[in-house]
């Protein structure tokens, strides 16, 4: 049971470089306080069509866009719903993949895992074997793109070319940590559905979960006798196509703060906003050797969150706790038990640039005496 710990001091301002939430710019953060107004007014559909359209623009993709109240979760979920009758098939190689899967058992579905462990990549062959050697039919085939929990960055592009050869068989993508600064070719890579938290690289307040849909995912969905209410696809994007509205009442703020900063994303285009998280990323991890190592398998780092192997035994709690106090910075440590004190997280997403993340890591070494 955790007790009540109501405060009413004024927290000090951090920095965040967890991998999420991330840096929020401040007149994005200001939009959020306008006045209300409903939820049916021409104003919403204004709102609504705009950060759709200007999503599509920035992904690059023509596939639909959904953007619903709720966290990346939510598409976990309304996805196996609305696309598996029985089977799916999930590769996993940390903590979220893994709860992927949860998830889908939850919903009384036939999971096969394939596993991996944690660090390294999923493989493509190994899909490909996977899907060649069942004797059970897969709808679905779930790969996270980016394993926030070990910094692994899977090769979606080539999964999504194998799964292309099996055209029964729908291809979902977690890119919750990634998306936004990690570009991928959505509809060059048969992915049917892809999705994303607005707290991670899309650098806005935590709320609204991102999905990009295909015409045969949104089909599939048709044919199934059940399927999710909430994020049904035919029911956000029918809603959308009728009144460029959602089929219930969103988070209206966040949505007001999300038309601004997609803006600012449209300015700086998907292909800038890539090189930066690549030049943060390539930064990270050659600083990461230099001191520590990396924990992804070589190859398969992350270009939205470094997972650094302590090799050097610093006590990771103690050395966060020194960087929050003494330059009120915050990163994170390695993810679970299993994880905490062997690794930990630095978040380079969002707004954040080279000059933002080498000041991170000059304040770790300053602490930890590096
Ligand atoms: C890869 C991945 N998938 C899913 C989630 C869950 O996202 P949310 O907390 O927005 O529901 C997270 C959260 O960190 C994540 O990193």
């Amino acid at each position: 049971m955790t007790d009540k710990r109501e405060y009413t001091g004024d927290y000090p301002d951090k920095k965040l470089y967890i991998p999420g939430p991330t840096e929020v710019r401040e007149d994005v953060i200001e939009e959020m306080s306008q006045p209300m107004f409903g939820h049916r007014m021409d104003r919403m559909t204004d709102l609504y069509t705009t950060i759709v359209e200007d999503t599509k623009e920035f992904l690059g993709t023509d596939n639909d866009v959904i953007v619903l109240t709720g966290s990346g979760t939510e598409f976990w979920e309304a996805s196996t719903l609305n696309l598996v009758e029985e089977n799916i098939l999930v590769p996993t190689c940390g903590s979220f993949s893994e709860r992927h899967a949860n998830v889908a058992e939850r919903l009384g579905k036939d999971v096969d895992r394939l596993e991996y462990d944690w660090g390294q990549a999923i493989k493509p062959e190994d899909i490909r074997e996977a899907l060649e050697t069942s004797d059970k039919h897969y709808d679905v085939v779930a790969t996270v793109m980016n394993e926030s929990s070990t910094g692994v960055r899977n090769p979606i592009e080539e999964i999504g070319d194998v799964v292309a050869e099996y055209p029964d068989t729908y291809f979902v993508v977690d890119a919750v940590s990634s998306l936004g600064g990690d570009y991928v070719d959505i509809d060059e890579h048969n992915i049917d559905v892809i999705f994303a938290s607005s707290q991670k690289a899309f650098a806005m307040p935590p709320g609204l979960a991102i999905c990009v849909v295909s015409d045969e995912a949104y089909e599939r969905e048709l044919e199934k006798e059940s399927a999710s209410w909430y994020g049904g696809f035919q029911r956000c994007l029918d809603y959308y196509d009728r009144k460029g509205q959602t089929h219930s009442t969103p988070a209206i703020p966040i949505m007001l703060a999300y038309r601004k900063q997609m803006k600012y994303m449209l300015e700086e285009g998907h292909e800038a906003r890539d090189e930066r998280h690549r030049e943060m990323a390539e930064y990270t991890r050659e600083w990461a050797r230099e001191h520590f190592d990396t924990f992804p398998e070589e190859g398969y780092e992350s270009q939205t969150v470094s997972c650094i192997e302590n090799t050097q035994g610093i006590d990771v709690a103690e050395t966060i706790e020194a960087v929050s106090e003494q330059y009120d910075y915050v990163f994170s440590n390695g993810y679970g038990s299993e994880l905490g004190e062997k690794t930990f997280r630095i978040g380079h997403m969002g707004e954040h640039d080279l000059e933002s993340i080498k000041a991170l890591t000059d304040a770790i070494e300053d602490v930890a005496g590096l």
